[in-house]
């Protein structure tokens, strides 16, 4: 008897328990033999013999269930061991995300022009020649429409070569007077340190009566937003042609690279372009009929400003994904 007791506690898996129950109280196991051994038993002693049996019966019954509790217990925490997750492990989809400096820089802008009012517009990627070109005064021998820059399909249809069409859409579902900016991707067949086929522009364009809105109001806008974006720079004015704005006029900033003494960012001027802008054309109200109305109309291609801002040297790295550049961002 003594021998079994031994042999349930050295049980090293259910299994083994198992076999050694059946052996023990199975119905030909060893209790089994026991019991049949009563009948030739002298009756005087067959009462004793079988409370005996019983007592180590149930003391061994007991001690079986108390191994398997026991080797359960471990089998389970050996499972759960085995396939459990280990929260404390270092999880790389965990690590925090950033937005991309480019979409950084958009939000940067649009906050500043919501803040002053301005209601945010969008456009249809794939354009028709009237909204891109036609209707911003863009005849058909413009350079600008030059199968060298524009996209085109099959069909006549192109990829928006800037976000101007938005001001003429604007216009033409809505009236005076607007505030709008559009932020959203355009498309020229570049590529090279300074530009690629896909790139993002943030339009401006207010209108109103004759009279309300001056070439002031975009110069102090203009101005404020720039500070806004780089901090204490200087701005300047510069001449210049759009087809669809006139007078035209290029935004510059004092170079934020040598503070103006002139380095090879700012090719030795002292000053970065960042925005086109004006008053707009007559000829572009026309386009949409209005009358009786004057407008100021701006564009600034935001890869540049996210640029300047971050320093970063080559345009194109943008757009590379390498995430050894997007983690200095985070
Ligand atoms: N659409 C012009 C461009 O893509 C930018 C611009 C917008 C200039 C509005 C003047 C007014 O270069």
């Amino acid at each position: 008897m003594k021998e079994f007791k031994n042999q349930i506690e050295s049980c090293k898996s259910l299994k083994e328990l198992e076999d050694l129950r059946v052996s023990l109280f199975g119905k030909k196991g060893f209790f089994a033999g026991e019991f049949a051994k009563m009948k030739k038993l002298p009756p005087e002693e067959k009462k004793s013999f079988a409370q005996k049996l019983n007592e180590d019966k149930e003391f061994f019954l007991n001690t079986l269930n108390e191994k398997k509790l026991h080797l359960e217990a471990e089998a389970i925490a050996y499972e759960m061991k085995k396939d459990g997750v280990d929260v404390t492990l270092f999880n790389q989809a965990s690590e925090a995300g950033a937005l991309h400096p480019v979409m950084d820089t958009m939000d940067k802008i649009i906050e500043y022009f919501v803040a002053m009012n301005f209601s945010i517009e969008e456009g249809p990627l794939v354009e028709d020649d009237f909204h891109n070109f036609e209707a911003l005064n863009l005849p058909k021998y413009h350079p600008a429409r030059d199968m060298q820059d524009t996209f085109y399909f099959e069909d006549g249809m192109l990829l928006r070569t800037h976000t101007s069409p938005v001001q003429i859409r604007t216009m033409l579902k809505d009236k005076p007077p607007i505030r709008m900016i559009c932020p959203g991707a355009v498309f020229r067949r570049d590529y090279d340190l300074t530009h690629t086929p896909m790139f993002h522009q943030v339009e401006g364009l207010v209108v109103d009566k004759s009279g309300v809105v001056s070439f002031a109001n975009l110069k102090y806008i203009l101005e404020d937003f720039l500070k806004y974006m780089f901090g204490d720079v200087e701005v300047r004015f510069r001449p210049s042609f759009f087809p669809f704005t006139e007078p035209s006029a290029e935004v510059d900033i004092s170079c934020i690279f040598c503070e103006g003494r002139g380095c090879r960012v700012c090719s030795h001027t002292g000053w970065l372009e960042v925005l086109g802008s004006g008053y707009v054309d007559e000829n572009v109200f026309k386009a949409v009929g209005y009358e009786g109305v004057s407008g100021y109309a701006f564009g600034l291609g935001v890869e540049r400003f996210a640029m300047l801002l971050h320093k970063i040297p080559d345009l194109r790295s943008l757009f590379e994904g390498d995430l050894r550049l997007l983690e200095q961002f985070r």
